[in-house]
């Protein structure tokens, strides 16, 4: 079972200037909450409870403000500091005191996903044995992503953002990997736009026939919150379900509790904390 997982929280969001100038684009809102909050509840789905966020050096304080530690939430939390965007493997550099010898999950601090089988997925994944796993979700603009041809389930080739049509599957900002992803990581070479690249540390999985993906189907959604266009897209999403249906999206609290990791006492020191607003009515609701 994979019992750790990192969220790659970092980045200049240099395509939202001037909004990310002093806020990290992580903490900006989506509707009704941070961003981060929405990768966070996905791990917390995979019941995934020790997490390690890698943000910005110099923006740690801004990120303690909103998530101390992982008390509240019946987990346990902690941060490392990036100096500057290495490329998404870093993160298993970074990382490797926290992974150790296990197996590990890493989610980007700018990806949404949402839908009713999307539980189930990550229950598969967390089983991983061996190897690595992606969730792969169509789109209609391919290029802006990393992609991958399959056959059956095994990936046969990827590549980042290609310029011309290969696939129009989309390798999504959630990965599974064992604990080769150190060693992995630390052999790769910065690439031509001097970053470390997710696909080159896929490629030595999938070179070992060792890569799986999991897709998300047509029910399920997948944002990536790279662009202010997708921003909005995403907070609209999200406020069209809630409003809807009556339940949040990523309410972290609500997501422990279904967990078992906190008691209504604990959610009471959350309503104390947010104070008086909407999120906390809604967690007032949880536990009448
Ligand atoms: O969203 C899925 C896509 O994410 C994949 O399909 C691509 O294969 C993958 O390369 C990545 O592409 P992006 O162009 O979206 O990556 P971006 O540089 O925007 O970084 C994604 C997130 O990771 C963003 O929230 C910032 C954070 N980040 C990024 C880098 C390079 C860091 O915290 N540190 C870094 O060094």
């Amino acid at each position: 079972m994979i019992k750790k997982g990192i969220i790659l929280s970092g980045g200049m969001g240099t395509r939202m200037s001037p909004l990310t100038k002093a806020v990290n684009k992580q903490l900006l809102p989506i509707y009704d909450k941070p961003l981060i909050f929405y990768p966070l509840s996905i791990l917390m789905l995979a019941k995934i409870r020790e997490v390690l966020i890698i943000v910005n050096k110099g923006q740690l304080d801004q990120y303690k403000k909103i998530i101390p530690d992982g008390d509240r939430l019946g987990m346990k939390i902690s941060y490392k500091e990036q100096d500057k965007p290495r490329g998404l493997p870093d993160a298993f550099i970074l990382g490797e005191d926290f992974i150790k010898k296990d197996k590990v999950s890493m989610i980007l601090g700018d990806n949404f996903f949402y839908g009713q089988s999307l539980t189930k997925i990550l229950n598969n994944c967390v089983k991983l044995q061996q190897g690595a796993k992606v969730l792969l979700h169509k789109v209609a603009n391919p290029e802006n992503f990393g992609v991958a041809i399959l056959n059956k389930k095994k990936i046969v080739k990827i590549k980042e953002k290609p310029k011309n049509f290969i696939s129009n599957y989309a390798i999504t900002g959630l990965y599974f990997f064992d604990n080769k992803v150190i060693q992995y990581a630390k052999k790769l070479k910065p690439s031509k736009r001097n970053e470390l690249e997710i696909t080159d540390l896929l490629n030595e999985y999938r070179k070992r026939n060792k890569l799986s993906a999991e897709l998300i189907g047509r029910g399920g959604a997948w944002l990536d919150t790279g662009s202010i266009e997708d921003f909005y897209k995403t907070s609209n999403f999200v406020s069209v379900i809630e409003n809807q249906q009556g339940f949040k999206i990523a309410c972290l609290e609500e997501i422990a509790f279904n967990n078992g990791w906190i008691q209504k006492n604990d959610i009471k020191k959350s309503i104390k904390f947010y104070g008086n607003c909407n999120y906390s009515k809604y967690l007032m609701k949880i536990i009448l």
